[in-house]
C-alpha cells in the first residue's frame, strides 16, 4: 500500500499540529476516558478526513494562511471519525484498530462506550464555539447519519434481499456523510458560492462512497497486518458488501450459504471462495471507480492549486490501495 503521507504535503505541518492538538482537546478530566481516547489518537490513523478539510480550506481560501476555524473543523471532523471508530468496533467486536488494540479491548465495553460517547460530545461542544450555524447543522447532521449507518447495518444483517442501492445509502450513512458535510462545511467557513459548496459536498460524498467500497473489497483481499484491523470479518458477522450482491448476481446459490448463516460445516469457506470465482470484487473496483471519477469531476471549480491536486491524487490513491 502506498504511504498517505506524501499525498499531504501542502498541508503536512498543519496535520502535525492537528495531531498535538487532538490530544490536547481531549481534556484530562477523565484519566481513564481519557487514556482510552488518547490510545486511538496515539497510534493515528492515515487522517484522510482532516487532510481533506485541510487541503480544501486551502484550496478555497488563501494557500498561505488557514483560519483557526478551518483548522478546528479539521479537528472535530477526526474527533468524530475516531469517536464513530470507537462505537463501531464495540458493534463489531474487532479486537484490532490502527495496528493496536481496540479501546474496548484493552479498557473493556463499558469504558469504550462512554468514551466513544465522550469523544462525541466534545466534538459536538468544540462544533458549537465555532460560532457558525450553518456549520453546526451540517456536522450535527453527520452525528445523527453516523448512527443511522450503524443501525441500517445492524438491521440488515444476513439480509440476501439487500440491494446495492441500500447498500450505498448505509455507506453514505456511515462514510460518505462525514466526508461530505465537512467538505461542505469548508465552503460555508471560506464563504464560497452556494454552487461551490454542492460541488465540495459532492466531492465529499463520491470520495466517501468510494472509500467505503475500497474498504469493503479490502476485507476479501488483504490482511489484517496490512490493514491494521481485522481482515474478512464483514461476511462472517453478515455484513453484506457490495462484492457480496454483485457475487449472488451471479451465483444464487451463495444466498442460500449466507440465508442459513453459515451453520453447516465449509460453509464460511466456500462463501468466500465463490465470491473470488465471480466477478464481483472485480465490479466492486468498477463501482469504487466510478465515483472516484465522480469525486473529481467535482472539483472542477477549483482554481489550479497544489492543494486542489493533492485533492484529486488522495481519490486515485484511495483506488491504489487495492494493489
Ligand atoms: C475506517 O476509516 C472506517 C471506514 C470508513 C472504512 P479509515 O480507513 O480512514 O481509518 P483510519 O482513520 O485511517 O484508522
Ligand atoms: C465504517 O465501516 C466505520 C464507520 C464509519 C464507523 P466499517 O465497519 O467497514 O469500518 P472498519 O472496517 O471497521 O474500519
Ligand atoms: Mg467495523
Ligand atoms: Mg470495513
Amino acid at each position: 500500500m502506498t504511504s498517505a503521507t506524501s499525498l499531504f504535503s501542502p498541508v503536512e505541518a498543519d496535520l502535525s499540529l492537528l495531531s498535538e492538538n487532538l490530544k490536547g482537546l481531549v481534556g484530562a478530566r477523565h484519566p481513564i476516558l481519557h487514556a482510552a481516547a488518547e490510545h486511538l489518537f496515539g497510534a493515528g490513523g492515515k487522517r484522510i478526513r482532516p487532510a481533506v478539510v485541510l487541503l480544501l480550506s486551502r484550496a478555497t481560501g488563501s494557500e498561505q494562511s488557514l483560519t483557526a476555524q478551518h483548522r478546528r473543523l479539521a479537528e472535530i471532523t477526526e474527533m468524530i471519525h475516531t469517536a464513530s471508530l470507537v462505537h463501531d468496533d464495540v458493534v463489531d467486536e474487532s479486537a484490532m484498530r490502527r495496528g493496536v488494540p481496540t479501546v474496548h479491548s484493552s479498557f473493556g465495553n463499558r469504558i469504550a462506550v462512554l468514551a466513544g460517547d465522550f469523544l462525541f460530545a466534545q466534538s459536538s461542544w468544540y462544533l458549537a464555539n465555532l460560532d457558525n450555524l450553518e456549520v453546526v447543522k451540517l456536522l450535527s447532521r453527520v452525528i445523527m447519519d453516523l448512527a443511522e449507518g450503524e443501525i441500517q447495518q445492524g438491521l440488515n444483517r444476513f439480509d440476501t434481499d439487500l440491494s446495492i442501492e441500500a447498500y450505498l445509502e448505509k455507506s453514505y450513512y456511515k462514510t460518505a456523510s462525514l466526508m461530505a458535510n465537512s467538505a461542505k462545511a469548508v465552503g460555508v467557513l471560506s464563504a464560497v458560492s452556494d454552487d461551490l459548496k454542492e460541488q465540495l459536498y459532492g466531492y465529499g460524498r463520491h470520495l466517501g462512497l468510494a472509500f467505503q467500497i475500497v474498504d469493503d473489497i479490502l476485507d476479501f483481499t488483504s490482511s489484517s497486518e496490512a490493514l491494521g484491523k481485522p481482515a474478512g470479518s464483514d461476511l462472517r458477522s453478515g455484513n453484506l458488501t457490495v462484492p457480496v450482491l454483485y457475487a449472488m448476481q451471479e451465483q444464487p446459490a451463495l444466498a442460500q450459504i449466507i440465508d442459513r448463516e453459515f451453520a453447516e460445516a465449509g460453509d464460511f469457506d466456500k462463501a468466500i471462495a465463490t465470491i473470488h470465482q465471480t466477478c464481483g470484487i472485480e465490479r466492486s473496483r468498477t463501482l469504487a471507480a466510478d465515483h472516484t471519477g465522480q469525486a473529481n469531476a467535482c472539483l472542477a471549480g477549483l482554481a489550479p492549486s497544489p492543494s486542489r491536486q493533492a485533492l484529486l491524487d488522495i481519490t486515485h490513491y484511495n483506488l491504489r490501495r487495492l494493489h
